[in-house]
This record gives structure tokens, C-alpha cells and sequence, in this order.
């Protein structure tokens, strides 16, 4: 019983630490279930971060075999190094390359959506803006001062952001993040842009467990089962107890 308090304690405990953690201001409202979201969500990811983070754990006939997508189409627009179809979803730069060139490698991103949540990676990718004190010409105020350049400026168009400094009731100033700036328009509107990041959010969050798509399709036969087992069970337990008085 001790042992069950403390691991729950802990786990609310990392659940507050990652939360406090950093500024996440949007909901993802993604929806695993929808393979239109999950497809696009694919081509996304593997024009525009593949050539920084590898999904090591994921295959690209598992992904074609859960999203519904055959080889051929799959091997004409998902697959865009020489890899084979059956084939991990990695990457040719080592974490050496990617240390030296943008200071920190860019981590695989597997599990990112296990261990970020869903919220935080739609929040990280709404959340970048123009800073020139920044060494790629980029900041983050999800992720501040990340190494990741804005991959998907030209949809989401060039931002800053407007900062008030404000005083805290010890007296500490500290500035805070009041609205983003347009500086330029993107070739998306702010709806569509939120899709495909929305998409890609969808993605991320489905590869971290692909076997969650098939535990969700069992779902409604399992209750189902659950229901006539338990009117059987009732019909069996009302004729056994006919006779007793
Ligand atoms: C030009 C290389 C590059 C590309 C392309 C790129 N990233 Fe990154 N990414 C990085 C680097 C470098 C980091 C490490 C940032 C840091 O910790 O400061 C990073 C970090 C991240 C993180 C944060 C990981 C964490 O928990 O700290 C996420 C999430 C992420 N990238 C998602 C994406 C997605 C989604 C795309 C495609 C839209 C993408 N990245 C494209 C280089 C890239």
C-alpha cells in the first residue's frame, strides 16, 4: 500500500514538474483516430523534420500497414532517402553531426509526444518567433533559446514577439510575453497552419504507441463482450437462485 502511495505521489509529482516546466498555451485537440489527420500528419513530419530527428521505433510498412497506405504509394511520397520500405524511420546525420551543427542534436522523436504530452508539441510548434540575439535567428517560448530553427516559417510567416517587463510582489523584475507580432505573412492562414500542425501533433502522438490505433478498434467489440457476459451471468445467477428461499 506504501509502495502504491509514493509511486502515485511521484507521478503527480512529475506530472506538476513537467507542466510548471514550460509556457504551453494550447490545447492540441488532436484526434488519433482520424487517418486523413494521421497521413498528413506522416508527409509533414517527413518533409520537414526528417532531416534532423529519426522516429528510430517506428517502420515504414508499420505506418503504411495502420494509416492504410500501400507500398507504392508510401515508397513514392513517404519515403525520401534510399531507405527500403521495411526499413526504420532513421536518419543519415549522427548525433555527433547534429551536435556540431546546430550545438545539440536534434533527440529522436519516438516517444516525444509520451514525453512532452500532446499539448506541450502543439504549443512548441505554435510558439516560435524571430529573435536576432539568437545564433539561428530563432527563439521558442515554449523551449526558450532552442536550438531548432522555425522549420515551418513560410506557412506560419515571421513573427516577434512584444515583451512587458513586469515587477513581482518581491520586487523582481522579469519580463513577460504579451502578443506576437506579424512581421510578415505566412503562405497558410493561422487555421490552416494550426491544421497541419495539428496533423503532425497527431502523428507524433500515434507513433509514440502505434498499437494504441488497434486497442481503440477492439474497445467497442470488448464492451460489448463485457455486456452480454454480464446479462448471461445475471440470467444464470436469477435461475440458480430460483429455488432458494
Ligand atoms: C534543422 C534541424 C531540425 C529540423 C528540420 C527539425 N528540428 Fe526539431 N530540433 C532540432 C534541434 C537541434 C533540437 C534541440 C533543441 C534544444 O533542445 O535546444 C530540436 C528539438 C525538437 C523538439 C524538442 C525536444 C525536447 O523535448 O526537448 C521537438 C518536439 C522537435 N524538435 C520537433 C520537430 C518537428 C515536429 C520538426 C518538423 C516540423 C522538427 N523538429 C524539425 C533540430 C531540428
Amino acid at each position: 500500500m506504501k509502495k502504491i502511495v509514493l509511486m502515485l505521489l511521484s507521478l503527480v509529482a512529475t506530472a506538476a514538474w513537467s507542466a510548471g516546466d514550460s509556457f504551453v498555451n494550447e490545447k492540441a485537440h488532436n484526434n488519433i483516430r482520424s487517418m486523413d489527420s494521421l497521413r498528413r500528419g506522416a508527409q509533414t513530419f517527413v518533409n520537414y523534420c526528417m532531416g534532423c530527428h529519426s522516429m528510430n521505433f517506428q517502420r515504414y510498412n508499420r505506418v503504411a500497414k495502420d494509416l492504410g497506405i500501400t507500398e507504392e504509394e508510401m515508397m513514392d511520397s513517404l519515403v525520401l532517402t534510399d531507405a527500403r520500405f521495411t526499413d526504420k524511420m532513421e536518419i543519415v546525420m549522427t548525433k555527433e553531426q547534429g551536435d556540431q551543427w546546430f550545438g545539440k542534436a536534434g533527440p529522436d522523436l519516438s516517444v516525444i509526444a509520451k514525453a512532452r504530452g500532446v499539448d506541450w508539441l502543439f504549443s512548441y510548434l505554435m510558439n516560435f518567433y524571430q529573435d536576432d540575439k539568437q545564433a539561428n535567428g530563432w527563439n521558442n517560448l515554449t523551449l526558450p533559446n532552442a536550438a531548432m530553427p522555425h522549420v515551418l516559417w513560410e506557412m506560419q510567416g515571421v513573427r516577434k514577439a512584444h515583451f512587458e517587463e513586469v515587477t513581482d510582489e518581491k520586487g523582481a523584475k522579469h519580463k513577460e510575453f504579451k502578443s506576437f507580432d506579424q512581421v510578415t505573412e505566412g503562405t497558410m492562414t493561422d487555421t490552416e497552419y494550426r491544421d497541419l500542425v495539428r496533423d503532425l501533433v497527431n502523428f507524433l502522438d500515434y507513433s509514440s504507441e502505434p498499437a494504441r490505433l488497434i486497442r481503440l478498434s477492439y474497445a467497442p467489440w470488448v464492451l460489448l463482450f463485457v455486456s452480454v457476459f454480464t446479462f448471461l451471468a445475471y440470467l444464470l445467477k436469477a435461475n440458480y437462485f430460483r429455488d432458494v428461499h
